[in-house]
């Protein structure tokens, strides 16, 4: 059976959902959502894989590193018991990525909104590790990028042939200008969106402008749940909201939105 739509990014792995995780997903599975569980660091990484290998179908893993933990975090997180910073270790992230269930690298990229310190330096330098990554087991980048456009778009152009030619990657909750988006387009970019668009006005002019074989849904949960749910754990089965949106916002149906979007997954995920 085909997925109706495919949560593209998102975190079931996450300690939010300790207690529960394997309902969650059943409740996702049950309405035709798909998922792909996106890692941060190794463990949440590792514990994607795992999830993903206890599930036949339809459950799927990103492995890889993001940005802010490029820096000790001063805050506890959703992600684990107590968010830390760790060294990449591009030897485990390579045998990991190794598992057929691992559909993409990272979440990586720049983050300069949560730098605290001078490690734009390191940030770029795991970034690099990450595209050379990908590169070797020939999957797709999963980009996260805030307040860093400028020098994200630089790296990904001087590393352009590293990266999959037809399916170079996605830009996750895609933050950046219209030009930004336009230069993504351009390089072969995809972009995904979630919760923040049911809300926030300032995303409907861009989704307008990027066209729908480029789109993806995700939901980042437990992060930014869409209205009706707003203020809540979000969840993958939530996805359509972000789906009902889209359609409003681009004049088609809810029905097309989900078909295109998903064989978008499918096709850049390689299922
Ligand atoms: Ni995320």
């Amino acid at each position: 059976m085909k997925p109706l739509f495919f949560d593209s990014h998102t975190h079931v792995q996450f300690v939010a959902f300790k207690d529960d995780h394997e309902e969650v997903i059943r409740r996702a599975l049950d309405k035709g959502v798909w998922l792909n569980n996106v890692g941060s660091q190794k463990e949440t990484s590792e514990k994607a894989v795992m999830i993903a290998e206890d599930h036949e179908k339809g459950v799927y893993a990103t492995v890889g590193f993001h940005p802010i933990h490029a820096e000790a975090a001063e805050k506890e997180d959703l992600e684990e018991s107590v968010s830390k910073s760790e060294e990449f270790d591009y030897d485990f992230f390579c045998r990991l990525a190794q598992n057929p269930k691992v559909v993409a690298i990272g979440e990586c990229g720049l983050d300069y909104f949560h730098l605290k310190n001078a490690a734009k330096d390191k940030q770029k330098e795991i970034f690099l590790a990450q595209i050379k990554l990908a590169e070797e087991t020939s999957k797709p980048l999963m980009v996260h990028c805030r307040d860093a456009y400028p020098d994200l778009i630089e790296i990904l152009r001087s590393e352009r042939s590293r990266l999959l030619p037809d399916r170079p990657g996605i830009s996750h909750f895609f933050t950046g200008s219209l030009q930004d988006a336009e230069t993504l387009l351009k390089m072969g970019f995809s972009f995904s969106f979630g919760g923040a668009i049911t809300f926030a006005g300032n995303y409907d002019e861009v989704l307008r402008r990027i066209p729908l074989d480029r789109l993806l849904l995700e939901t980042d949960a437990p992060y930014v749940a869409p209205v009706p749910f707003r203020g809540q754990r979000n969840e993958p089965s939530f996805v359509v909201h972000v789906a009902e949106h889209i359609a409003k916002v681009k004049s088609l149906s809810l029905e097309e939105v989900a078909r295109e979007t998903t064989k978008n997954a499918l096709r850049i995920f390689a299922i």
